[in-house]
């Protein structure tokens, strides 16, 4: 496996790829690889000759007061872990190359990226579509993966992708959960013992959600109390948002008509997590 740095040498290697009529995986992730980006390279080395990761702490989806320094890096444990999900290149190119002094180009996404977390991390999914933009310019990959959990980051990317016109098919992957239920995540590791204990409610609230809509219930609004209720029996956990919303539009419903989404945000002491479930037809 080789590590490339340079945007050009980057370029040059799906030129290459492509002139030889190989198709191009590219799994985007900002390290601390954990079993759901495994999963990620896993589906594109099924489905791509060529596998792409790239690994890069993107300074521009994090807000003034979010865990930009304290988010981990560490490349050569993640290139190991890469390696062994069937990865061919890492692409860790460096901040200063991606955006240079004189950058004056900026992404703006619309209604998509309003609601659920876009309400409370205002600029993020600009920051998230400027970067996967420049990603896939540089990488020029045929389909590129992202993880289900985080839901709303798969609707914006699916929304810029379709507005821009862009030739590469975007696959989302099934959240990956630890035994207990807890959606993987790279923020997972910040939570004290008794944090991850109580973190384990997050999973369950979402499923009394899916019993209680396989039941036949109809009202949105019965549906938010009931999981805001279970969630707020633990004191640790703070309720950011619940939204029960349509999987593609992640517009409000008005009524409990499948296809559903339930998407949540809650703090757990300084850490925020987010996680969600999709009711199907
Ligand atoms: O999901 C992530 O890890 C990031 O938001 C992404 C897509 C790599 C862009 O920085």
């Amino acid at each position: 496996m080789k590590t490339i740095h340079s945007l050009k040498e980057m370029q040059e290697y799906t030129a290459l790829q492509r002139a030889e009529g190989k198709t191009v995986g590219l799994v985007p992730t900002m390290g601390a690889l954990h079993e759901g980006h495994l999963s990620l390279i896993h589906a594109a080395r099924k489905e791509n000759d060529r596998v792409v990761v790239s690994i890069f702490v993107n300074p521009t989806q994090f807000g003034v007061n979010e865990d930009f320094d304290q988010y981990p890096r560490d490349l050569e444990t993640d290139s190991k872990l890469a390696e062994k999900a069937g990865a061919d290149i890492i692409f860790n190119p460096e901040a200063k190359d991606m955006y240079p002094t004189d950058i004056s180009t900026s992404i703006k996404m619309g209604s998509i990226a309003e609601g659920l977390c876009g309400r409370y991390r205002p600029g993020h999914f600009d920051g998230v579509a400027i970067v996967v933009n420049k990603l896939f310019n540089l990488v020029n990959p045929h389909r590129a993966y992202f993880g289900q959990k985080d839901a709303q980051q798969v609707q914006v990317i699916r929304q810029m992708v379709q507005d821009l016109n862009m030739e590469v098919e975007i696959v989302s992957c099934p959240i990956i959960r630890e035994s207990d239920g807890l959606a993987m995540s790279s923020r997972n590791i910040y939570l004290s013992e008794d944090e991850r204990d109580s973190a384990r409610l997050l999973n369950q609230a979402l499923e009394e959600g899916r019993t209680f809509i396989e039941k036949g219930h109809r009202d949105p609004e019965e549906l938010r109390q009931l999981i805001q209720k279970l969630l707020q029996s633990d004191p640790r956990l703070q309720v950011q948002y619940i939204e029960i919303v349509h999987p593609s539009t992640l517009q409000p419903l008005q009524f409990l008509q499948k296809p559903v989404m339930i998407a949540l945000a809650v703090h757990i002491g300084k850490t925020r997590l987010i996680d969600n479930i999709i009711i199907e037809e």
